[in-house]
């Protein structure tokens, strides 16, 4: 696999794990230094994982949830990547209707003894 599939790959069974709550996979694709700006932050840049486990240890909302990956662009540049694309999360409302959101990411990988390691991340809501 070409280190661009890989990355792509990476993030795909990353928004798998967020989907699932799979705090175990979620945190082996991660450097534990990752920092990221996103809309739960507030504005402040967040450094570490315990801001992210704090979700993957919310009760399960029991209700699936699933996102797709659109029209991914990846930048290589020697052991660092560049993942940018918009996510499309299809989940239920609180009427129990399905409902599409959509996220710009932004997300860098750094291959670290051989494996791609999560180490920023920039989520906005489009
Ligand atoms: N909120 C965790 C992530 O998007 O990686």
């Amino acid at each position: 696999m070409s280190d661009q599939s890989q990355v792509l790959d990476a993030s795909a069974r990353l928004l798998k794990a967020i989907d699932a709550g799979d705090w175990d996979a979620y945190a082996k694709l991660c450097d534990p230094g990752i920092t990221c700006f996103e809309p739960e932050a507030r504005g402040n840049l967040v450094a570490g994982m315990p801001f992210h486990k704090y979700y993957f240890d919310l009760p399960s909302s029991g209700t699936p949830r699933q996102s797709s990956i659109a029209t991914p662009v990846v930048r290589l540049m020697g052991d660092v990547a560049v993942v940018c694309y918009v996510r499309l999360v299809q989940k239920l409302d609180a009427q129990g209707q399905p409902v599409t959101a959509a996220m710009e990411e932004t997300r860098v990988w750094q291959k670290q003894s051989g494996e791609w390691k999560h180490v920023h991340f920039h989520r906005s809501p489009c």
